[in-house]
Formats: C-alpha cells, structure tokens, sequence
C-alpha cells in the first residue's frame, strides 16, 4: 500500500456552474456520485490486466466504481481517490441512490446522445453500473479502514511524486469542463502526473456535449511546456456518443 504523503491544504478552484444549459448534451449541474466496473475501465483506458498484477494504480475521481475493488481481487495494487472518500458508507450509498436514478432518468429522456457499442441497452448499462456501485459499497465498508480509499481532491493529491505505476480519471475533467475552469484542468494533470512513474490516462476527452474539450490544444500546448507529453489514443468503446478516446500524458524523459 503507497505511503501517504501529508495532506496539503486543498483549494477546489470551480467556476459556478452556468444558469443556463448545455444546448445539446447531458446537464450536468453537479458532479455526479456515478461509476463503472472494471470491465468498462478495461475497454475505455485499453488496460491489459495481466500487465498491471503486482503494479500500484491509482484510480482518481473513483466515485463508486468497482474498478479498484474488482482489481485487488486480481492482485493489482489499486488505490482509489475521491472526495466523498471518509463519509460513512450509508451516506455513499444513499448519493448513489440519489444519483443513480437522476442520472439514469437523464440518459433514457437523451438517447440521441448514446451509441449501444458497449452496451446493447440502458437497462443493461444501469443493471451493471448498479452491481458495481454495490461492490463498491461493499469493498468500501471492508478496506476503507485499509487505506485503499483515500479522500483527496484534485488538483492536489495525498502522495508522493511517482507513486504509481498507473494513474486513471475517467468521467471527471473535460466532461464538467462547465464547473472546472481551464487553470484547474492545467493543474490537475500536472498533479496526476506528479503522483506517476509512468502513465496518466484520461477519458473521455469530450465535455457533455460530445465535443472534444474545447481547450484540449492549448492544455497539451502547457503541459508540453512543462516537460509533459501528451496522445490522443482512440478506444474501443463509446457509449455516451462522442466519448470514444482517451488522453495518454508522460513526463518526458530528461
Ligand atoms: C462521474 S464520477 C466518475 C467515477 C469513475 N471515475 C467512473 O468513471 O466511473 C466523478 C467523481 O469525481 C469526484 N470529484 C468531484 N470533484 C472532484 C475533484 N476536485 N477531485 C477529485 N474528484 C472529484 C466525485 O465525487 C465523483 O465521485
């Protein structure tokens, strides 16, 4: 388990969210308690799981994704990062209740917005992401106390510069691009990438609109100024249309 470095004093730069909604995407007033499996992590970040036994990998913004339940039960070395991430496990479950439902409502009232590639229906895709938020539950209520769910906010993170092998964040920055303003996207890479040794990836890279992050250019522009590489690698997946790539960032070697 990765030694915890001090928690710093953490300042959540956000722009309000807007009055007005998104013209043709899903809205997103909050950041929503939301999360997937394994098995969708596996297809949107292109992971091979033999690979990753035994290496240390973070999973930030995990919400309550199964993915780093369903990974220690593989012997990789999960971790998992979230704000909610302290609260007691009846009030996680009571957020994913909430928000399990609104967002489940919001997706059946948009279908124009998905593609059934990954999923051949939303009964289908609410049936597993509800069996992973159990596991989660579950997992959290054991391991917690373990150490393998941490609270942290980005864009500053409670360990060590390189702890992991892997660093993931799906479903966070560029998809509520509407709440976190440019610099905090800036400063949250350069934070994922300070907690790895090796990759960061990130996904999807549109907003909630479908459209790729409008400040992507110029984000990959500033990271490259600071030493990080950046690819845009396209996945084999897409079930919110649009979300069918993955942003790769490196510290490029010296
Ligand atoms: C939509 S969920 C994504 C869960 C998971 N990554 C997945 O793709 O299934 C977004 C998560 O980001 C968390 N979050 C919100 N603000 C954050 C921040 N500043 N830093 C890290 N996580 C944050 C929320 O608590 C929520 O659990």
């Amino acid at each position: 388990m990765p030694t915890l470095a001090p928690a710093p004093a953490v300042t959540q730069r956000t722009v309000p969210a807007p009055s007005t909604r998104p013209a043709a995407g899903l809205d997103l007033p909050s950041v929503a308690f939301f999360g997937r499996s394994l098995a969708e992590y596996v297809q949107f970040f292109a992971l091979d799981l033999v690979a990753l036994k035994g290496r240390d990998v973070l999973d930030v913004a995990a919400g309550p994704s199964s993915f780093t339940a369903e990974a220690c039960a593989r012997r990789i070395d999960a971790v998992a990062v979230d704000p909610l991430y302290g609260s007691p496990v009846t009030t996680l479950a009571a957020q994913v209740q909430l928000d399990y439902a609104r967002m489940f409502d919001q997706m059946r009232a948009k279908r124009r917005l998905f593609r059934f590639r990954s999923f051949p229906s939303f009964d289908a895709a609410e049936a597993d992401r509800r069996a992973a938020a159990q596991r989660f539950i579950a997992d959290y209520d054991t391991h917690f106390a373990h150490g393998r769910y941490v609270g942290g906010v980005l864009p500053r993170l409670p360990f060590f510069d390189g702890t992991f092998d892997l660093v993931l964040c799906a479903h966070l920055l560029f998809t509520y691009a509407q709440r976190f303003d440019y610099d905090w996207h800036l400063a949250a890479c350069r934070e994922l990438v300070r907690v790895s040794a090796n990759d960061v990836r990130l996904h999807p890279i549109c907003g909630a609109d479908g459209k790729p992050y409008p400040g992507l250019p110029r984000l990959r522009r500033d990271l490259a100024a600071v030493g990080i590489s950046s690819q845009i690698v396209g996945v084999d997946y897409e079930f919110f249309a649009g979300a069918n790539a993955m942003l790769v960032l490196r510290r490029a070697q010296t």
